[in-house]
């Protein structure tokens, strides 16, 4: 069964909204962890748009299950990774103008910035993984990087007709394949609800899910713990 992986960034959309000091992303984490969430993801964006530095540092500190650092490639963030250490970072591309995460990084692209990251990162014992598309180029490219892990992006996947996303699953069960026998570690997100998390939770050697926005969306309604237990039992029965 996979790992999910909570991602509470848009509980403190809510509250950069307005400049309070509630919803408190700490409190959240602590609902997700008794709702049965195996780890919690937050992204710390150059602009602080939602998680701020004082959630990443109070979270290390409360956290009874693993912390996921997203973040992107850079001397400010990679400083921040190597005080805080969480357990895992997975280095994201980010664009100021973007809403949300928009594609997987071009690793060829930036093959040698992303290498250092990656070498200085996991030399501090924080395991690193790379947010890519799920392709087999992109899975060869990350090795190259030395990263223990790769997150492919299912954006498209969640974003398709029904008939794509059967091809759209092919593609990410393929890559899922190739990364296990390369030995890097598979993990998926963004996009994923409560409707097309099931099959992607079946792909083999699926190791983690990492989910927000659906699960902090549905928690409005019906609150976080049990949205997380909603969603920790799809993944279970798929
Ligand atoms: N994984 C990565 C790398 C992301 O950047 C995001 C969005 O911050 C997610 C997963 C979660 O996506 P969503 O909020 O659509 O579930």
């Amino acid at each position: 069964m996979a790992n999910l992986g909570v991602n509470i960034d848009h509980v403190a959309t809510i509250r950069q909204a307005r400049g309070t000091q509630y919803p408190d992303p700490v409190e959240a984490a602590v609902l997700a962890q008794l709702g049965g969430a195996d780890q919690i993801t937050v992204h710390l964006r150059e602009d602080r748009r939602h998680i701020i530095d004082r959630d990443v540092r109070l979270l290390r500190s409360i956290l009874q299950v693993p912390m996921n650092l997203e973040m992107a490639c850079t001397p400010e963030m990679i400083r921040i990774a190597l005080e805080v250490k969480p357990d895992m970072v997975t280095l994201v591309p980010e664009k100021r103008e973007e809403r949300t995460t928009e594609g997987g990084l071009d690793v060829l692209g930036q093959l040698s910035a992303l290498t250092e990251a990656v070498t200085v990162l996991q030399a501090a014992h924080i395991p690193c993984s790379l947010f890519i598309e799920p392709e087999i180029s992109a899975v060869d490219a990350t090795l190259k990087s030395g990263a223990q892990m790769v997150e492919f992006h299912t954006g498209r996947y969640s974003e398709v007709s029904a008939a794509e996303q059967i091809q759209e699953l092919k593609r990410i069960s393929l890559a899922c394949e190739y990364a296990h026998l390369k030995g890097i570690s598979p993990h998926a997100g963004h996009g994923l609800n409560y409707r097309n998390v099931a099959p992607v939770a079946a792909i083999a050697h699926m190791q983690d899910l990492n989910i927000g926005h659906s699960i902090v969306a549905r928690a409005v309604l019906v609150g976080l713990e049990r949205a997380v237990r909603e969603m920790k039992e799809l993944i279970r029965l798929s």
